[in-house]
């Protein structure tokens, strides 16, 4: 019985060692939960957070082409369609509506649309990849661009289920909006242990949104009486009254972001101004996917130069189309009055300046091609991603 002559200091040795690997099997196996904020299934969910007419339903095209990426385009209509309140009052509505999305539970959406709801009740759904291809959908498309018309005549199932169950098989959920104008409300998401959640802000030169939004003025008139909270002003004074709005709200989400984030924000939010996607789109579009931890699929890279190189030049609507994004991008310079990039100019001063949009003095500078209104932006320096 050799077993019965092991001495005490043998004992103690072996109990130390047992300890040991029971220690570093345990640190082994907390280590995804107690060392890094990520959660443990890797998951990255991206708020393509930007503002009407600036670039974002292209921009929100470029993550629905990723195979890895589920997809929705603007969810929160359904609020601001349905509750039809002041902004402010919809805060928490609206943060409700992203947690639950981000986490892949669509039961949510159901308070905002009619009994028994078909997938098709979504906003868009037929521009969302995910929901027109397997698994959320039987029908294989033969390319990767969604052909919506084969879309809604296969994929409008009942219910909701199979796009939710299709969602969590996706690494990332990439929600495109522009109807949150803080990051304050959003500051639970941040530090929720099951998200883990980027921004990216997608900014314009004001005077081209404001050329833009006049040519829309029609659609947009609903959204305008909720950001301004049903403020009695003269229809003219309202668009810039929205306008500054909007440009107040990049001011205040860069401040909260980078002057002086909290540490949650920190390396979870960049800002991305849309001319310098026109300019050089492939190089500033696999920047924002390395921050989300996407790589770039040759497909995609090749519809991005054909989307941003194209002869376009009509104005889309809200559609994507072939266009040559540099000349899109300046169109203001010809077609919005001076009197109107004055004014444009006065409510959105503090915004224009941090985001580095060069004022125009005079009318000949606005139609002289030769100067250049994008200055090197303030914020690249300062983050020192540039
Ligand atoms: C809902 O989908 C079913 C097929 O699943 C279809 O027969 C019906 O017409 C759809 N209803 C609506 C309102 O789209
Ligand atoms: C956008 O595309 C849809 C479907 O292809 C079409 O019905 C609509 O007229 C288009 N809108 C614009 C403004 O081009
Ligand atoms: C796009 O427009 C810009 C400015 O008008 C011009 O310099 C450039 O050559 C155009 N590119 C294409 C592919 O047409
Ligand atoms: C954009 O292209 C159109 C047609 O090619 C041209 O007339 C216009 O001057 C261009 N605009 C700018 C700002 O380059």
């Amino acid at each position: 019985m050799w077993h019965l002559k092991i001495n005490l200091s043998t004992m103690v040795f072996l109990m130390v060692l047992q300890g040991a690997a029971v220690v570093l099997l345990l640190d082994w196996y907390l280590e995804p939960n107690s060392h890094s904020p990520k959660p443990p299934n890797d998951k990255v969910q991206v708020l393509l957070l930007s503002s009407w007419r600036s670039g974002s339903t292209f921009m929100g095209q470029v993550f629905n082409q990723h195979l890895s990426v589920f997809y929705l385009m603007e969810p929160l209509y359904h609020v601001w369609n349905t509750v039809f309140k002041p902004a402010s009052v919809l805060r928490i509505a609206v943060r409700d509506m992203l947690r639950s999305l981000f986490q892949c539970d669509l039961s949510v959406m159901e308070t905002y649309l009619p009994v028994d709801p078909n997938i098709s009740a979504l906003f868009k759904w037929r521009d969302s990849r995910t929901l027109c291809s397997p698994p959320a959908c039987s029908f294989t498309p033969q390319n990767p661009f969604v052909d919506q018309g084969q879309c809604e005549k296969r994929c409008n199932v009942q219910g909701l289920q199979r796009a939710q169950n299709a969602c969590s098989t996706y690494s990332h959920v990439v929600l495109k909006v522009v109807r949150v104008f803080e990051l304050e409300t959003l500051y639970p998401l941040f530090q929720d242990p099951n998200l883990n959640l980027r921004i990216i802000h997608l900014v314009r030169d004001p005077r081209a949104v404001f050329q833009s939004r006049e040519n829309a003025a029609g659609v947009l008139a609903r959204d305008d009486n909720i950001v301004l909270g049903q403020k009695k002003t003269p229809a003219d004074e309202r668009h810039y009254q929205v306008m500054q709005e909007i440009c107040r709200s990049h001011v205040r989400i860069i401040e909260r972001a980078v002057m002086m984030p909290p540490h949650f924000l920190e390396g979870r939010y960049k800002v991305v101004r849309y001319e310098d996607v026109a300019r050089n789109p492939l190089e500033e579009i696999n920047s924002l996917f390395e921050f989300v931890g996407l790589r770039m699929p040759p497909e995609l890279e090749n519809w991005i130069n054909h989307m941003t190189q194209g002869k376009g030049t009509s104005r889309g609507g809200f559609n994507v189309s072939s266009r040559n994004a540099t000349n899109i991008s300046q169109a203001w310079r010809s077609t919005l009055p001076h009197d109107k990039v004055k004014r444009v100019q006065e409510v959105c001063r503090e915004a224009m300046s941090l985001l580095g949009y060069r004022m125009v003095n005079s009318e000949e500078e606005q139609k002289s091609l030769e100067i250049d209104f994008l200055l090197p932006s303030e914020l690249k320096k300062n983050l020192g991603t540039d």
